[in-house]
């Protein structure tokens, strides 16, 4: 590391605890050293060391260490001059320029794509409020943001024409070489580039130091695709690492200590303008043991509140299993409107949504909620013993023993069975090692359409409606594997439809996680209510002759059959849709 009379003064004058205790506030003395749960690394026993003596770190779990500099680098993500210049500001010392410092290569470079991210956002803005941004300015305040709130998280517009920012960016004598390593132009077919993002609603995507380093894009057009565009992943930007807003949420978040974890852009940004300055979200990914590692550095009091529809509530709950193998402690909350969470503050405001979240509960009472929700007459025997055997592969989960040996008993007593069966149970699903189980339906399951997976539930349900599916062919599900437990289910034997659901997790173990979420979760409010199962098999089969009709329209031509089967398409839509 550089010495200079500038970083020697800095040195002087801070201390290295308390440099560290702003990342890391649980750092606590011990004898002569302060330790405290690695910020590096997910532990749950202290192994990370400060030295006021020597003012170093060192952890002994992940051989991570160095002086304060190290620190602010490896914590922030910045280079050597810029952790620098966060650290001399701290300490009241004149910094001057970067340029009279050490720089590295790479350092040089992630400086310069800094700087051209950071002029990216200010033309993205200078174009939302110019006259070709009108429409989207519109946009914006139908969704109530504030003209200060649009300026504060840096909104803009990336114009239609696909060349613009590059032609920008260009003049401003940067190549197309770091654009391309910024994310900010794609190379297109045919080895022309174009700008990443054209058309869309621009969000800037900051690091936890609050330097832009990627967008996510929305479109406009509510029939875009696809909705969010986020930029690449780049030497500045991991999606996996990052969360939407921490920049802006840090200082509530370090004082207070509790953070709330919400799905998306608008719902972050809706947050922070109702004063829920505490609000992150992950970026389109599933919440990954990244970002809990980094949650856990500066929070006591996590709540998940993902969008109430069925797939935010199952995503909620796959979230709060990230968390818990991290040894951490969540709290699911619900709002139980059907809204996202930026709608329900609008409506409801900034106190009824505390409420909500003071009444957020751990991760098995939230899937017990669940399963007695929209349940009109108890459960028989066999959907306990289904709905246990499921909510028991979170509590074999649970790495903290005394929460455990809790959640069996309100097991027990919520279902009203023994808790020495429960335990006995208990046994055998830790046996079948669950964690690789159920992380492996994970995504199978999101990544289904709704629809989809609305209509196999209903069938797990009530396999009666096995036999009354007989207008659907497989191919009218467009996910392979709807397609699959769809075959499945159809291919069971008459005298296996009464327990499908266990049938058809027989027949594909490398599935039956799923199949027995599927089976025992929440229908969500579009299918419990009013939506039956006939209805969901006719939305199947247009959906499936719309998607039909697409791949026919893109062909570049039509042979006399196709141009048949394309009218008969028209004609039936069209009389189908009255039927809806
Ligand atoms: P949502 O579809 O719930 O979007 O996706 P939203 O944030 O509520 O947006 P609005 O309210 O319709 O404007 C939640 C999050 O998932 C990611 C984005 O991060 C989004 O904020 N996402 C969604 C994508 O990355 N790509 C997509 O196509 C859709
Ligand atoms: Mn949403």
């Amino acid at each position: 590391m550089s010495s200079s009379p500038v970083i020697d003064k800095i040195k002087e004058k801070l201390d290295i605890v308390d440099v560290i205790s702003e990342y890391v506030p649980a750092l606590k003395k011990a004898g002569r050293n302060y330790k405290a749960c690695c910020p590096f690394h997910n532990e749950k026993t202290p192994s990370f060391n400060v030295s006021p003596d020597k003012q170093i770190y060192h952890c002994f779990g992940c051989a991570e260490g160095g002086d304060m500099f190290t620190f602010v680098m490896k914590i922030e993500g910045m280079t050597f001059p810029e952790a620098a210049r966060k650290l001399a500001l701290k300490a009241g010392v004149e910094y001057g320029d970067e340029r009279s410092h050490e720089m590295t290569e790479a350092d040089k470079e992630r400086l310069e794509l800094k700087k051209m991210l950071a002029h990216a956002a200010a033309f993205y803005q200078k174009a939302l409020f110019s006259p070709e941004g009108e429409k989207a300015k519109l946009y914006l305040g139908e969704r109530r943001l504030s003209k200060a709130t649009v300026e504060r998280v840096g909104l803009g517009w990336a114009p239609l024409n696909g060349n613009a920012l590059m032609a920008e960016l260009k003049a401003k004598g940067w190549s197309k070489d770091l654009a391309l390593k910024a994310g900010l132009v794609t190379e297109r077919e045919g080895g022309r580039t174009g700008d990443t993002f054209r058309g869309r609603i621009m969000f800037p995507i900051k690091s936890q130091a609050g330097d832009t380093t990627a967008f996510g894009g929305r479109v406009l057009d509510p029939e875009g695709q696809p909705k969010y565009l986020n930029s690449p992943e780049t030497v500045l930007f991991s999606k996996r690492k990052t969360l939407y807003g921490l920049h802006e949420a840090l200082p509530e978040i370090r004082k207070s200590g509790r953070l709330l974890l919400l799905e998306g852009y608008m719902d972050v940004i809706g947050a922070h303008q109702h004063g829920v300055t505490w609000a992150v979200a992950p970026l389109g990914t599933a919440l990954t043991a990244e970002h809990a590692g980094l949650i856990g550095r500066y929070a006591k009091d996590t709540v998940v509140m993902f969008d109430d529809d069925r797939a935010g509530i199952q995503a909620s709950v796959r979230a709060a299993e990230v968390f818990m193998d991290a040894g951490l402690y969540v709290r699911l909350a619900n709002l139980g409107t059907g809204q996202d969470p930026d709608e329900f503050l609008n409506d409801h405001g900034r106190e009824e949504f505390e409420k909500k979240l003071a009444e957020a509960s751990d991760t098995l009472e939230f899937r017990m909620n669940l399963f007695f929700k929209n349940r009109k007459t108890p459960p028989t025997s066999q959907e306990k013993a289904q709905a246990i055997s499921v909510l028991l592969e979170t509590v074999a989960r649970q790495p903290d023993e005394i929460l455990k040996s809790e959640w069996v008993k309100s097991l027990a007593t919520r279902f009203s069975v023994e808790e020495t069966s429960v335990l006995k149970q208990l046994r055998k699903v830790s046996l079948k090692a669950p964690q690789a189980q159920s992380r492996r339906a994970a995504p199978e399951a999101s990544a289904m359409p709704s629809l989809e997976r609305g209509f196999l539930q209903l069938l797990l349900r009530d396999p009666a409606l096995i036999a009354q599916a007989a207008d659907l062919s497989p191919e009218d599900f467009s996910d392979p594997l709807a397609r699959r437990l769809f075959e499945a289910a159809v291919a069971l034997p008459p005298a296996d439809r009464a327990k499908a659901a266990n049938a058809i997790a027989a027949r594909l173990p490398e599935h039956a996680a799923l199949v027995l979420e599927l089976a025992v979760s929440d229908l969500g409010p579009d299918m419990s209510a009013g939506r039956d199962a006939a209805g969901a098999s006719r939305m199947l089969k247009r959906f499936s002759k719309e998607r039909r009709l697409k791949e026919l329209k893109a062909l570049p031509s039509m042979t006399p059959q196709q141009l048949q089967e394309y009218s008969k398409l028209m004609t039936e839509l069209k009389s189908s849709a009255k039927d809806l």
